[in-house]
């Protein structure tokens, strides 16, 4: 049995992480500022440690006694990393940085949330690791530089690190109110109540969707992979769906027609993003990612469920 730290694990993805850890067996600490996650994300049994990641005395002690962390805390917002550049940037490569500083005196292995985010618009798809990184975004250039200072940790100070690169994470406790939200729960959200969705200009751009078991899956094999040498993976399918795609894929979960309406255009949308899965498959061995219509139905039958907190059993 291990104690690993989570930062962020009162969010959407930490605390599915949170819950498959318990049922393993391991111990959970969590550290949070509640800013978007819940409470009633945390199964009881989760250690809560509340504030700020970025807060290096805190994250100190938050590390005390852990076999790893898995680092998770951000504002994970690309329209809010625009509006707020200082402040997001503070949360998300600061509170990397204090991550890494706090491991350093154990040589504590770190797995953190990287992102597609990393890439920009590509010209070749699927998109490998090898690409060249140019992001488009603060969020982005963000996690770039977590990943660059990543490097640093494990050649500089001996720490081991591994960085995923999520892509579109989407299933149950991803909050459907929040505007900053993934389009997954938007769409899902406002179909299952009778609503129309708004579709960001002509609903041909794609994106790749993975359901957050899979990422989950990841991260607990990442803690296995982390080295000095910093690897990055994408945590992705290798499919593309478009937007247009995926709103009458989450009618069809939600029983049904699709109302669709049309805005304008997201300004720096980017058109085509879907990765490379290879050598997370080779390197990470993650089994057969969740079909989208199968995770759509969780979603689904989460929200109908009232959208309940962590006793909830929507892991995959
Ligand atoms: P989330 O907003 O649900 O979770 C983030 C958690 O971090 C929340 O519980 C929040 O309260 C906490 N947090 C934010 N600022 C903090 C601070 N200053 N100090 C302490 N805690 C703080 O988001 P998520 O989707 O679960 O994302 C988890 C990680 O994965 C993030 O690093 C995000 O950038 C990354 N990611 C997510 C996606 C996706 O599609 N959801 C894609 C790529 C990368
Ligand atoms: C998402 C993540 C970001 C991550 C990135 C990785 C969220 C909120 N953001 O950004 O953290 O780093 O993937 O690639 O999960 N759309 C609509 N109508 C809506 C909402 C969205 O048409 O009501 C469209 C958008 O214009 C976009 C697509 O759906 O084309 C996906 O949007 P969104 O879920 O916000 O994610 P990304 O912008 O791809």
């Amino acid at each position: 049995m291990a104690l690993f730290l989570i930062t962020g694990g009162c969010g959407f993805i930490g605390s599915h992480l949170a819950t498959a850890l318990l049922r393993r067996g391991d111990q959970v600490r969590v550290l949070d500022d509640l800013s978007t996650g819940s409470r009633a994300n945390l199964l009881p049994g989760c250690a809560l440690l509340e504030g700020d990641v970025a807060d290096p005395a805190l994250v100190r002690q938050a590390m005390e006694g852990v076999d790893g962390c898995f680092h998770l805390a951000a504002i994970a917002s690309v329209e809010l990393g625009m509006r707020d550049w200082l402040g997001t940037h503070r949360v998300n490569l600061g509170g990397t940085i204090a991550v890494l500083d706090a491991a350093r005196a154990a040589k504590l292995p770190v797995v953190y949330a990287s992102s597609a985010a990393v890439y920009g618009d590509q010209a070749v798809m699927p998109i490998a690791e090898s690409a060249a990184a140019r992001p488009l975004s603060s969020y982005g250039a963000d996690k770039l530089g977590s990943e660059q200072h990543a490097r640093v940790a494990g050649a500089a100070h001996g720490v081991p690190t591994c960085g995923l690169r999520f892509f579109n994470v989407f299933g149950p406790r991803q909050d459907p109110r929040s505007p900053y939200s993934g389009v997954i729960s938007i769409f899902c959200g406002r179909m299952a109540a009778g609503q129309p969705v708004t579709i960001h200009g002509d609903g041909r751009q794609t994106r790749d969707f993975v359901h957050v078991g899979q990422v989950v899956r990841a991260l607990l094999a990442g803690m296995e992979a982390a080295s000095l040498e910093a690897p990055v993976f994408n945590v992705c399918t290798g499919r593309p769906t478009s937007v247009l795609e995926l709103a009458h894929a989450v009618a069809a979960a939600c029983g049904v027609a699709p109302d669709i309406r049309h805005g304008p255009g997201r300004e720096g949308e980017i058109r085509e993003s879907y990765g490379n899965p290879a050598l997370a498959g080779e390197r990470l061995g993650l089994g057969e990612a969740v079909a989208l219509e199968d995770g759509l139905r969780d979603v689904v039958a989460w929200l109908r469920a009232g959208s309940p907190g962590a006793a909830d059993g929507f892991s995959r």
